[in-house]
Order: structure tokens, then sequence, then C-alpha cells
């Protein structure tokens, strides 16, 4: 599988599963850009790469990704300083969980901004470049949460959005040899993840079919699958990482 000397940019990747993707695709050769809203975070992973796979590997390009400008200037500016965009990765995304009756319109707007929205800005930014080079790999995140998790409307709505923009986007585009598909982690173990108290944790681990938590690791060994050169027959289609747990209709704890 192939990512050698693409050009590949991975939103959100200051930490977390971002910063997982960004390690794969570096270590198979990519050339990654790494974005945040976090510039500390940038220079700490942008040094990590280039000291781990060699000056070059990475750079950072700091960029809020719900803002259509910005959103606009991260893919224009990678193309303007490396010369083309071939792997589009969105991965940042927020949650700001509550049941129903306790979600505020700024919970709402926030996440589907964030998740969703963000997700829009950077597809269609990229695929002008894609169109013109008849070549390019998008890989959305999403999350298992979109079929459904208690307290996580606003979440689980972004996240089925990203979906089926994902699928349409694959319509879309796959005559330009552009693809772009779908990948749902599961729990999976980041800042985010170690924060959560250990009794709720513990019960997070039990309804888990494997019993364990994912490293954003796994992840990425998925979208470098789906961002490879040899991938180009698979396109629209949602790949759930997370040991097992999409098996199930619904879950709670
Ligand atoms: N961690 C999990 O268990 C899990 C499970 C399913 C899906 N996901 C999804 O995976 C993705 C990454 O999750 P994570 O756990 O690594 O999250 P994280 O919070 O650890 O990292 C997300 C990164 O995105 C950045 N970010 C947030 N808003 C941004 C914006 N507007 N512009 C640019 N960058 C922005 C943050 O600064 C942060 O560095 C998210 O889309 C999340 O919904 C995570």
């Amino acid at each position: 599988m192939s990512v050698q000397d693409r050009i590949a940019v991975i939103t959100g990747s200051g930490q977390g599963i971002g910063e997982g993707i960004a390690h794969e695709l570096a270590s198979q050769g990519a050339k990654v850009v790494i974005n945040d809203i976090n510039q500390e975070r940038i220079d700490y992973v942008v040094n990590s790469l280039n000291n781990e796979y060699g000056e070059g590997s990475a750079m950072g390009i700091r960029a809020d990704i719900t803002d259509p400008e910005q959103a606009k200037y991260l893919i224009d500016e990678t193309v303007n300083i490396l010369g083309r965009i071939d792997i589009l990765v969105n991965n940042a995304g927020i949650a700001r969980d509550k049941t129903i009756r306790g979600l505020s319109i700024e919970d709402w707007d926030k996440v589907l901004d964030t998740n969703l929205k963000a997700t829009f800005l950077t597809c269609q930014a990229a695929s002008h470049h894609m169109i013109r080079q008849e070549y390019g790999r998008i890989i959305n995140i999403s999350s298992r949460a979109w079929l459904g998790f208690k307290g996580q409307s606003n979440y689980a709505a972004s996240k089925g959005g990203v979906v089926s923009l994902s699928r349409t986007l694959a319509l879309e585009l796959a005559k330009y040899q552009i693809t772009v598909n779908t990948v749902c982690p599961g729990l999976i173990q980041t800042p985010l993840f170690d924060d959560i108290p250990q009794e709720a944790k513990e019960n997070l681990i039990k309804i888990q079919p494997t019993r364990s938590v994912g490293k954003p690791k796994d992840i990425g060994y998925s979208v470098s699958f789906l961002a490879s050169d040899e991938s180009s027959y698979i396109t629209g289609q949602t790949l759930f990482v997370c040991g097992g747990k999409s098996l199930y209709s619904s879950l709670s704890v």
C-alpha cells in the first residue's frame, strides 16, 4: 500500500487520533500538513514527525476550519507551498454531550459547525485542486455514535451528516478519480478518554465486544489504507473501527 510522497492534510492533528493518523501516514513516506487551532501542539507534532521520519516529513498550518476563509486558506496554502493536495483527512471534531432537555442551541451549533460544516468547507476547497489533478483521497472521520448514543444527539447528528456528505461527494467526484470514504472510530484512547473518571471508563470498556480500547494508530492504519494509491476502487464506504461495537443497534451506559 503506497502513500509515498503524497501530500496529506490532516485537520485537528495536534493531538489524539489526528496525531496518530499523521504518524502512520508520515511513517509510510507521505508529507503531512498538521492543522489545528493550537499552535503549541502543531509545533510539537511537526517537530516529532520531522525528527522521527526525516526533515520535510511535516509542516504546520494553524487554521480554525469552522471559518470558511481559514478552511480555504489551509487547503490553498498547502498547494502554494507543497504543489498539490493528494489526501485530505477531516479529523477535527468536538463533543458537547447533554440529553435533549439540557442541550442549548449554542451546544448544537458549535458541534454541527466543527464536525459537519467544517468538513464540507475543507472538502469543497480541496475538491477544486483534486479535480484539476484528477486524483484525490478524502477520508472523513465520523464516529460509531452516528448510529445513536444517549446524550449525544448533536454529536450523532453531526457524524451522521458526515456519512451522508461523504457518500454524496463520492458520487459527485468519482469521475475525477477522487475517492471519498468515512472511518467511524469507536472507543479510542486519547486525552479525552484519559480524563474520564475510572468507573465510567470501566463501564465503557465492559460494553466493548473486544473488552478493549483502541489506539489512535488503529485509526491511522485504516486511514492509510483508504489513502493509498491501491484503494482506487473503494469509494462512498463507511468503515467501522470500533472493536465490534457497531454490531449492537444502540448502546448506552
Ligand atoms: N476519541 C474517541 O474515542 C473518538 C471516537 C469516535 C470518533 N472520534 C472522532 O475522532 C476525531 C478526533 O478525536 P480525538 O479524540 O482525537 O479528539 P481530540 O480532542 O483529542 O483532538 C481534536 C483536535 O482537533 C482540534 N480542533 C478542534 N476544533 C478545531 C477547529 N475548528 N479547527 C482546527 N482544529 C480543531 C483540537 O484542538 C484538537 O487538537 C473527532 O472527529 C472525534 O469526533 C473520536
